[in-house]
This record gives C-alpha cells, sequence and structure tokens, in this order.
C-alpha cells in the first residue's frame, strides 16, 4: 500500500511530455509516407535487419494495416494523416530531418511544402519512369509535379528515385493479373509484335534502394535515379517466361498493330466503360528500359533479373489457388 503510494509520488513529480513532442527534441527523425505498401514494406524489412537505431514517424492512414510496423521492433512513431491534405501532415514533421516518401508522385507537392515549412533537410521522393513516356497524357502531369519540385532544390535537398514497373508478389498491380490470366486462359492476345523491351523491377530490390540512398547521402543527396530490373526484356519473351514459370502451355496470338487499334477504336465506341484505350494499346508498344548505372556506381544497386524474380510470385500465385483463395 505504502510501495503504491510512493510510486504514484514519484509519477507525479516527473514532469509531463506530450509524447508527440518528448520523440523529436532535437533528435533525427525519418519521415516515412507508404511504409504499409508493397515496397514500402521491403523498406522496413531492411530497417529491422540493419537494426537501424534512429528515430522513424510513419504516417499511415486509419485503415492502414501496420501489424508489420507494430511487430518491427524499430524505434517507430505512428501518426495518421492523409497525404492529400496539405494542411494536416504539416504538423506532423516537426522535427524532421529526412523525408522518406513512397507513396505516390500525387502526393509529392504536399509533401514537400509540408517538408520546407518544418526546415527539413533532405527527401527522397520515389516517382516513376513514367515521365520518359512519348505519350502525353501518361507523362505529362509527372513532368509538370517533378519540374516544379526540383525548383525547390535551393530550399530543401530533393532526391527522385524513379522505379520502372514494379513487380514482386500479389501486392503489385500489374504482374499478378498476367500470371493469374495465363494461368485461366490457354490463349493470350498479344497487341503487335510484342518486341518492345520492359525492365520491370522486383519490389525487394526497390525497398532496399531506399535504404541505401539514405544511408549513402554524400553520393545520393539532390540527384535522380531510374530503378529498373536487372536488364531489358522483350513483352513478348516476359510472357513466355511467366507462362514457362507457371509450367502452362499459353499459345500467344499476335493480333497485328493497325487490327489491335481498330478493335480498341470499336470497343471504346461501344463500350463506355471499356477497360482499355486506343492509346493503352499504342503505349504497349513503347520501350520502357532504363539504365541504373548511376544507382550501381552510387549506391550498389544491383536488381536481379525477371526470370529470377518471378518465381517467387508465380509461387505466391499457386499457392493460394492451392489454399483456394
Ligand atoms: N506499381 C508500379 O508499377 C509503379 C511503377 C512506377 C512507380 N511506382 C511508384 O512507386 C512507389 C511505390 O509503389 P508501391 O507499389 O510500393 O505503392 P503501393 O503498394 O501502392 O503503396 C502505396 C502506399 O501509400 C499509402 N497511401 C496511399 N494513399 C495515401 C494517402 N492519401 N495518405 C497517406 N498514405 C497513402 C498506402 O497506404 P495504405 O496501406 O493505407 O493503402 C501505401 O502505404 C509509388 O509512389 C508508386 O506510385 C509504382
Amino acid at each position: 500500500m505504502v510501495q503504491e503510494l510512493r510510486k504514484k509520488l514519484r509519477a507525479l513529480r516527473r514532469p509531463v511530455h506530450d509524447k508527440s513532442k518528448l520523440d523529436i527534441r532535437g533528435v533525427k527523425m525519418l519521415f516515412v509516407t507508404g511504409i504499409t505498401g508493397h515496397t514500402g514494406k521491403w523498406f522496413l524489412k531492411r530497417l529491422v535487419e540493419e537494426n537501424y537505431k534512429g528515430k522513424i514517424r510513419c504516417l499511415v492512414r486509419e485503415n492502414s494495416n501496420t501489424d508489420l510496423i507494430d511487430k518491427s521492433g524499430l524505434n517507430i512513431e505512428k501518426v495518421y494523416g492523409d497525404l492529400s491534405n496539405k494542411s494536416s501532415i504539416e504538423n506532423l514533421m516537426s522535427g524532421v530531418e529526412t523525408v522518406v516518401h513512397i507513396s505516390t508522385i500525387l502526393f509529392s507537392n504536399n509533401v514537400i511544402d509540408a517538408a520546407i515549412k518544418n526546415n527539413v533537410k533532405w527527401a527522397i521522393l520515389v516517382h516513376t519512369t513514367g515521365r520518359f513516356s512519348k505519350y502525353k497524357s501518361a507523362s505529362e502531369e509527372y513532368i509538370n509535379i517533378e519540374d516544379g519540385l526540383i525548383e525547390k532544390r535551393d530550399k530543401i535537398g530533393i532526391t527522385v528515385l524513379r522505379p520502372t514497373m514494379i513487380y514482386g508478389s500479389s501486392g503489385d498491380r500489374n504482374m499478378y493479373k498476367l500470371v493469374d490470366y495465363l494461368y485461366r486462359h490457354k490463349f493470350f492476345p498479344m497487341f503487335g509484335q510484342g518486341e518492345n523491351l520492359m525492365q520491370p523491377v522486383y519490389a525487394k530490390d526497390l525497398g532496399d534502394a531506399y535504404y541505401d540512398v539514405l544511408m549513402n547521402k554524400d553520393k545520393t543527396f539532390n540527384k535522380d535515379y531510374n530503378l529498373s530490373g536487372k536488364a531489358p526484356i522483350k513483352y513478348i519473351d516476359l510472357v513466355r517466361c511467366v507462362s514457362k514459370t507457371l509450367n502452362r502451355k499459353n499459345t500467344l496470338v499476335k493480333i497485328p498493330l493497325w487490327l489491335s487499334v481498330l478493335s480498341a477504336k470499336i470497343y471504346n465506341v461501344i463500350d463506355k466503360k471499356a477497360i482499355i484505350s486506343v492509346e493503352q494499346v499504342l503505349r504497349m508498344q513503347e520501350d520502357k528500359d532504363f539504365s541504373y548505372e548511376e544507382a550501381t556506381k552510387d549506391f550498389g544497386y544491383s536488381p536481379i533479373s525477371f526470370e529470377e524474380g518471378i518465381k517467387g510470385e508465380v509461387e505466391e500465385y499457386l499457392n493460394s489457388r492451392q489454399r483456394g483463395k
């Protein structure tokens, strides 16, 4: 009883701190967005593997699944917010030294403005190679956002990472659909010859890259990097590779480009909710291979091949089918 009372008295004498303020006093703080996403999870995993000791503040949404953060054992403070609402994130960045913004380029302006207001020194932004598309509808918005941000480099250091198409698990929204399609169908319609080059990047390689960029500030500060997979691969070979890894005998039906375009035109006239546009058919013919030489030179970026990376994704797919999901 007496002991209990003493304990309570001691607690009363201790200065009362607002926990969020206590965490940020004079300490170098990392602020991360998008850590619950496909590549963000790999970044978190790497931080855990490296036993990262610094303070991390993760911006998540009310309904984000934060299990991995909660179990990480790292010095993580979760804050809730919505990146689309600039004023809501401004007061979450006080005391922050560096931002790793994984979420999406569409919120980069909000993030950078909030960061500048809070005197943040460095922001690592995950953007996209989409800016290099020759089709304005695909690239214009990205170019405008990026070029506007780069002008703010006198106020804050900005490093831009530009992944190509990301794959690696059911968490991607591209390759998993192709895996599923090839598993369930014998025939695969290919718009055009499929000779265009792609260079998808494995999600784990990106998570590692975010970490390595962070750790090599002397070289990566204020620079831009394209982050692609090990080597370019023709679209037709990519489809064949997925088919082979699935152990399926798919037949690829090449539809000449002129016919593909015509079909897409007719389809879009008939169906107002068409799932593919004429321009998307044309964009599929674009080469999307990008050199990562700078990244290798500056922070040892060494991505795996598509043939290697797709194995795990196919395995995950087959396992989920076996479980009846
Ligand atoms: N997918 C591709 O092929 C591709 C290609 C090139 C570049 N990129 C870019 O690469 C980056 C990483 O991709 P990823 O696949 O890791 O992304 P992802 O899996 O889509 O994850 C997005 C993350 O952003 C969070 N988020 C979304 N809207 C938010 C909001 N309004 N406020 C706060 N947080 C929000 C999500 O939180 P919740 O957990 O709550 O959903 C999630 O953590 C992204 O910037 C993406 O645009 C993607």
